[in-house]
């Protein structure tokens, strides 16, 4: 556990927000290294990441250093009062070592071992490599622990990015070792895994694997434990060069996350109290519906992870990225639309990957700050805009978000929930996530994302969608929550099994029945493209079930299909509280009716449709920063008063926000009643 978070605005070195990206000077000569110096001089980057996949560079053989070339490189910047976000360089092991150890390459579940070539291959639980990468570390931490331009250890490179779940032999053994350590004996084992299903019994501790390839179905709680397993060894292997630099370095040490759609092996909630600074990498993913809305949801969660606290966006992409089945390039503005969402949503700080666009090897057509096109080239110039106001809204860094909702999301219940053999392989949780968090999104109601179990005490609703897998001290928080006066909206696949994946059984969904007032009896997904009409005019698809009222009172029902006449939203009052039950797959505008009922209900003050204008708002001890981001191809007002930073100057009653276009309005503290949003576009 890390003793306190470093503030992210110390890393900038001048107490501003940061700015910087991943470069990667072994990529180039030396009278390059001149030229970027200069360049990121220009644009303001005040913290750079190099040496994330040094390793083979330093160590061209076993034990035999060289650090010239980084000396110089951290010299240079120094020189040139940049500050550096050091990586350790394990991240990617050298041809060497897994000539050496090949059992070091991780195995799939079928068995298949990953050759080298690519990087990141490396298996979590594995010796050899954890000897050599501490000793890089050691040798590093020594060299540059106390080098004046180090401002971040980060370690390795987003763990478990490509090599979270491994399967071989030696990952077995790990994996036993868990597991005693979480059960102690065999016959508890057997009871958590329900192994007199399918005689699938143990006798000896031997005998278990990893969840590897089988001709019919796995067992879901060994599934489940195996991704547990696999998030803590990772975790695991962080603290072990985290040890190593702390022992020697005061500098505070993170790693990277990916918080981000696409990954989802790693549970970031028990990760975060021992990083000095969270951190996150993002990338828009053009396969969802909703990138911008996703981005939105990603930044709230990290803000979640960093406690309310600033966060610092590692990683994003000034255009395209390189690894989606299309690249797309941004639009003009919206890479600074998307940077100023972080930073609305609570980042003080954003880095590029990369500074220079590589011309060889498989990211050479991913954007970067400095393009193949050079500085005559919009990025160039929207790189230095971005530099421009960040510097503009230094005042910014420090202040924190405020939201009177929060949002439940578990990892856990995202690795149970989409596991093989369920009601509907349609239905998945992440999907259930994010649309909860767009119907909040359109609503303009600002959500913290928390853990299950967190103290929700503070907020006047709660939203908990697809919460298949939760424990009962975590649904007794929700109970407790709208007993109390709270205000929940809980979605169809909650509170189904216990933490051993074992179903709460006497009707569904058993941990938050009595909170809901209601009792399903069956399951009846729906085939992809039919739906079914409800009685307030909304549409339900994917998932149905046979309600049965037990104190709620219906809000929509079926009006056809074989479950006409009967209860599709639900609402009851529960103590001083009430708690919604959506026991279907609403379209987007009858959930966000739903979310905004219950929002209004619950004392929220939601207003006017923003029609694309994100509204957010960070505080600080004197002032309020009210973010204006327009995503729309109108013209937006937004009735405010005080400074706005970005244009410069005073605002009396509105404050215009141009299409595409971002503002952010100084507003006194606490919020005038003036300010609020428009009724739509202007005029
Ligand atoms: C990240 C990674 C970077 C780079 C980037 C490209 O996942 O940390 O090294 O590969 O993606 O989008």
């Amino acid at each position: 556990m890390s003793p306190s978070r470093t503030p992210v605005k110390e890393l900038s070195g001048n107490g501003k927000l940061v700015y910087g990206c991943d470069y990667n000077p072994e990529q180039w000569d030396s009278g390059t290294w001149q030229e970027d110096v200069r360049l990121m001089k220009q644009a303001g980057v005040n913290l750079v990441a190099i040496n994330i996949f040094g390793w083979a560079e330093l160590e061209g053989s076993p034990g035999e250093y060289s650090f010239d070339r980084l000396d110089e490189i951290l010299d240079l910047l120094h020189a040139n009062n940049i500050g550096v976000n050091l990586g350790t360089g394990t991240s990617s092991t050298p041809a060497w070592l897994t000539t050496l150890y090949p059992e070091i390459l991780p195995q799939s579940a079928s068995g298949t071992r990953a050759w080298p070539g690519g990087r990141q291959a490396w298996c979590p639980s594995s010796p050899q490599y954890r000897e050599h990468a501490l000793r890089l570390v050691d040798e590093m931490v020594r060299r540059y622990g106390a080098h004046p331009a180090v401002r971040l250890w980060h370690v390795s490179n987003e763990l478990g990015c490509h090599n979270a779940l491994c399967y071989c032999d030696v990952s077995a053994a790990a994996f036993r070792g868990w597991l005693v350590a979480r059960y102690g004996t065999l016959d508890s084992l057997n009871q958590a895994w329900g192994t007199t299903f399918w005689s699938q019994r143990y006798s000896a501790w031997e005998q278990i694997l990893p969840p590897r390839t089988t001709i019919s179905t796995n067992n879901p709680t060994q599934v489940l434990d195996f991704h547990r397993f696999s998030s803590d060894e990772l975790l695991g292997y962080y603290q072990a060069e985290a040890d190593v630099l702390r022992q020697q370095s005061t500098v505070p040490v993170t790693t990277n996350f990916m918080v981000t759609a696409h990954i989802r092996n790693l549970d970031y909630w028990s990760w975060a109290p021992h990083m000095d600074v969270i951190a996150n990498d993002h990338y828009l993913d053009h396969r969802l519906d909703a990138p911008t809305t996703e981005l939105a949801f990603a930044a709230d969660a990290t803000r979640g992870l960093a406690q309310g606290l600033p966060w610092l966006l590692m990683e994003h992409s000034t255009s395209a990225v390189n690894w989606q089945p299309r690249n797309i390039a941004k639009r003009p503005g919206e890479m600074l639309r998307n940077s100023l969402a972080h930073v609305a949503r609570g980042a003080d700080g954003l880095c590029f990957f990369q500074w220079r666009a590589s011309v060889q090897g498989s990211e050479k057509f991913h954007s970067a700050m400095l393009p193949h096109a050079g500085t005559d080239s919009r990025i160039w110039r929207e790189v230095l805009e971005l530099g421009g106001i960040l510097e503009t809204l230094a005042e910014v860094a420090g202040t924190t978000v405020q939201a009177e909702a929060a949002l439940v999301f578990s990892w856990e219940a995202w690795w149970a929930h989409d596991q093989e053999s369920h009601p509907s392989s349609d239905v998945r949780y992440l999907d259930q996530v994010h649309a909860m968090y767009a119907a909040l999104w359109q609503a303009g109601i600002t959500v913290d994302i928390v853990a299950p179990g967190a103290d929700l005490s503070g907020y006047k609703l709660a939203v908990v969608p697809g919460l298949y897998l939760v424990r009962e001290s975590e649904s007794a928080v929700l109970a407790n929550y709208v007993t109390k006066g709270g205000t929940a909206v809980v979605t169809y696949f909650s509170g189904i099994v216990d933490e051993n994946e074992k179903v709460l059984t006497g009707g569904y969904p058993g941990a938050f029945r009595s909170v809901l007032g209601i009792r399903s009896e069956e399951f009846y997904p729906l085939p992809p493209g039919q739906s079914l009409t409800l009685d307030n005019g909304s549409t339900a698809s994917l998932w149905t079930e046979a309600m049965r009222l037990e104190g709620a009172e219906a809000m929509a029902t079926f009006t056809e299909g074989h479950l006409a006449g009967t209860a599709a939203v639900t609402r009851n009052r529960h103590g001083a509280g009430d708690a919604w039950y959506v026991g279907t797959v609403l379209d987007p505008a009858g959930l966000r009716e739903v979310v905004t009922e219950a929002a209004r209900a619950s004392g929220i003050t939601v207003l006017a449709s923003p029609h694309g204008l994100e509204v957010v708002v960070r505080s600080g001890a004197d002032s309020n920063y009210v973010f204006l981001i327009n995503h729309s191809d109108e013209e937006h007002k937004y009735a405010a008063h005080g400074h706005e930073l970005i244009v410069g100057e005073d605002v009396s009653h509105a404050v215009v926000i141009p299409a595409g276009a971002v503002r952010v309005v100084r507003t006194p503290n606490p919020v005038p009643h003036t300010t609020g949003l428009s009724t739509g576009p202007k005029g």
